[in-house]
């Protein structure tokens, strides 16, 4: 079938399309019917089935034969580490872990957060809570204590499963202290805690509340897969807002377990045996989706990289993984390559290994601008896609089906709408439908596709006010851009307050709650500054309450300390400057896209609205200080 043809049945048929997609996975009981419309914008794909998704994702590949296969290989070099785990010995652990969670009163339904670094254990917690009907939450370890704690408020877990530490370069950075401080800020109390104990950091048990998981996995009985309902939660993942309170996107089992594994081959054209790897974190949602869940519902072998693209040791890392373990397609963030570009621009670290049966990168997180493509296209000699998703989408909404047929390739452009994504752009004021060429605001008409997310962690009105009500009949994805007349979706960024620092998802809007906080700041803007390697960095600009006359530099010092203790270091926010005021329009709205425009050194047009036109060129003068603006 021709994308064409796939592309409209979904859309024309959404039931029978999916239907026929979900004979490819294992249901202990099949659903009643395709998809539930009569709550909107609540759809209900595959009601009243019942299935297990680590089943799908382990179980089922040992009766198919895959028993001795690698699931997982973890590739460390910061501990100088290669493991293979089988799908056997993937499934004996697992249960294991299972059995464990069990011992900690974890039952179905619970919820249970998982903070911990990339290690195996990592992904099979994460199953082990699928196989017992658990909703798992992973926190990424790049967060603080203050956002950790935050999401045990809201996902309030019966457990928490963590690690002694994680490895981040040479840097080893202990978990526990961090995991104590979050329980302690938290008002939901966590009565059992299963630590990892790995050998670079020792963690100091809490009495009674903190078991050791090597002791209690060994001693537990192996616990078997739960049947669960199609849309019974399978995880929660946090994800930034326009807030300081972070968004519980929800996924349930049976559209995310059908959908993933179709795009396995459709998406990535990848088959059961061959060797995946997402170069990302488990804690993000490329994490889940394609480190976790995708490669092991399809019977592949994922790749789990504990290290950096560069310094560890050096910038061939990458290609060493690819060539060592016969990747066949790999999945990254363009930062990743620019950080290799940097420091090996013309690609001398390649020309050490055979990458030969490597077929395609993959690139989402943030857009592949251009010159990364480029680059790495000349490099790799491979098709470089870059594909468009949110945390919130779960899977690709604009890609190029290279399992399907492989579009020619624009750079700057995701290429298309994957099937069932009927993406339109919309006029960002009237909701009017923009002409081919024109940009607006990028929407989705529902339903969404299954895999997706059917509502927010116990905040449905949350789901409806932020993505449902703005345009009613679509969700609004918060992103701006174009479609093309050859139907290419160009999307072009944030149109709120999410910007996205080396293709992690931070909100501004938060960090500016963490600035204002400070004694004697009156008020404070912060922005997302293009930068050459992380793609965006926050600045801030701050306005000193009258009368303060304190140091400059120790007030900006403090803030970007804040920032880190509160946010955690992912948030890479360490410059900003004190002006006198910030500019605004005569109704107090303060002019944002100006002064972001200013920062990167773009021309700019004086706002008919503005208050006073000196205060840009206050700001012009203030971000060269920090060596941003034109020069
Ligand atoms: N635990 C604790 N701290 C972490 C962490 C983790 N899991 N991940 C990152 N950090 C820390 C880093 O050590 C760094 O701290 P520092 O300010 O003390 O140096 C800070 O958070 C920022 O990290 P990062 O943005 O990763 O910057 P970096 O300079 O260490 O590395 C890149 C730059 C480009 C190499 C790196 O960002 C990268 O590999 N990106 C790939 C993109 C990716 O995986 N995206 C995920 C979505 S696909
Ligand atoms: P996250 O939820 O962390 O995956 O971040 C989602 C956001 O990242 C999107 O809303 C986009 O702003 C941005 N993003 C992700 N992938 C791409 C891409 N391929 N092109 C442009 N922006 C992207």
């Amino acid at each position: 079938m021709s994308y064409e043809e796939m592309f409209q049945r979904s859309l024309e048929d959404p039931e029978g399309f999916w239907a026929e997609q979900s004979e490819k996975i294992h249901w202990l009981k099949k659903w009643d019917s395709v998809l539930d419309s009569s709550n909107h914008p609540f759809y209900k794909w595959f009601p009243g089935g019942e299935l297990n998704t680590c089943y799908n994702a382990v179980d089922l590949h040992i009766e198919d034969g895959r028993g001795d296969q690698a699931a997982i290989i973890y590739d460390s070099p910061v501990t100088d580490t290669i493991e293979h785990i089988t799908y056997n010995q993937l499934k004996e652990r697992v249960s294991k872990i299972a059995g464990a969670l069990k011992t900690l009163g974890v039952e179905k339904g619970d919820t249970v957060i998982i903070y911990m670094p990339m290690i195996p254990e990592a992904a099979m917690a994460m199953l082990a809570c699928a196989r017992i009907g658990a909703v798992h939450s992973v926190v990424f370890g790049g967060f603080a204590p203050r956002e950790l704690a935050i999401r045990i408020d809201d996902a309030k877990p019966t457990a928490i499963l963590s690690a002694s530490c994680g490895i981040e370069g040479k840097k080893v950075i202990a978990y526990k202290p961090l995991l104590d401080k979050a329980i302690d800020l938290a008002e939901h109390k966590v009565e059992k805690c299963m630590i990892l104990q790995r050998p670079q950091a020792d963690a100091v048990p809490v009495e009674g509340r903190d078991l050791d998981w090597a002791e209690l996995e060994e001693s537990s009985e192996p616990a078997d897969c739960v049947s669960v309902g199609s849309n019974d939660p399978l995880y929660i993942l946090y994800t930034s807002g326009t807030t300081g309170k972070p968004k519980g996107v929800v996924r349930d089992n049976a559209g995310h377990a059908v959908a993933l594994k179709w795009t396995m081959g459709m998406l990535y054209d990848v088959e059961p045996g061959d060797v995946y790897w997402a170069a990302s974190d488990v804690g993000w949602v490329v994490g889940h989706s394609y480190i976790v869940y995708g490669p092991l519902l399809l019977g592949a072998t994922t790749v789990m990289y504990e290290g950096k693209p560069i310094g560890t040791p050096d910038p061939g890392a990458f290609w060493r993984v690819i060539s060592e373990h016969n990747v066949k397609v790999l999945f990254t963030a363009p930062t990743a390559f620019r950080a290799i570009k940097k420091e090996d621009p013309d690609g001398e670290y390649l020309k050490k290994y055979d990458i030969s049966n490597f077929e395609a990168l993959y690139l989402a997180g943030e857009r592949t601008d251009p010159d990364t493509y480029e680059w790495a296209t000349e490099l790799l000699g491979t098709p470089v896609i870059d594909h468009w998703w949110q945390t919130e989408t779960g899977w690709a909404i604009v890609g190029n089906p290279r399992g399907v047929e492989l579009f020619p390739i624009k750079p700057g452009s995701a290429t298309k709408p994957m099937p069932g994504w009927d993406v339109r752009i919309l006029d960002p004021v009237s909701g009017d439908l923009k002409s081919d060429g024109e940009s607006g605001v990028i929407a989705v008409k529902l339903p969404l596709p299954p895999g997706t997310f059917p509502t927010l962690w116990h905040n449905d009105q949350g789901y409806t006010e932020t993505y449902m009500d703005p345009f009613p009949g679509y969700y609004f994805t918060g992103d701006g851009g174009k479609k093309d007349a050859d139907g290419y979706i160009h999307v072009m960024g944030r149109v709120d307050d999410i910007i996205n620092v080396a293709g992690h998802r931070l909100s501004t809007g938060e960090m500016e709650e963490i600035v204002a906080k400070h004694p004697d700041i009156a008020e404070c803007a912060v922005l997302g500054a293009a930068d050459d390697l992380k793609g965006e960095v926050p600045i801030g600009f701050i306005v000193l309450k009258a009368g303060v006359d304190r140091n400059a530099e120790d007030i900006v010092s403090e803030v970007v300390q804040s920032v880190r203790a509160e946010i955690g270091p992912i948030a890479c926010f360490k410059q900003a400057v004190v002006v006198k005021r910030l500019p605004k329009t005569r109704s107090g709205k303060m002019l944002r896209g100006t002064m972001r425009k200013i920062a990167d050194a773009q021309d700019y047009k004086m706002p008919s609205t503005i208050d006073d036109p000196d205060t840009l060129a206050e700001i012009e003068e203030a971000v060269k200080t920090i060596g941003y603006g034109k020069k």
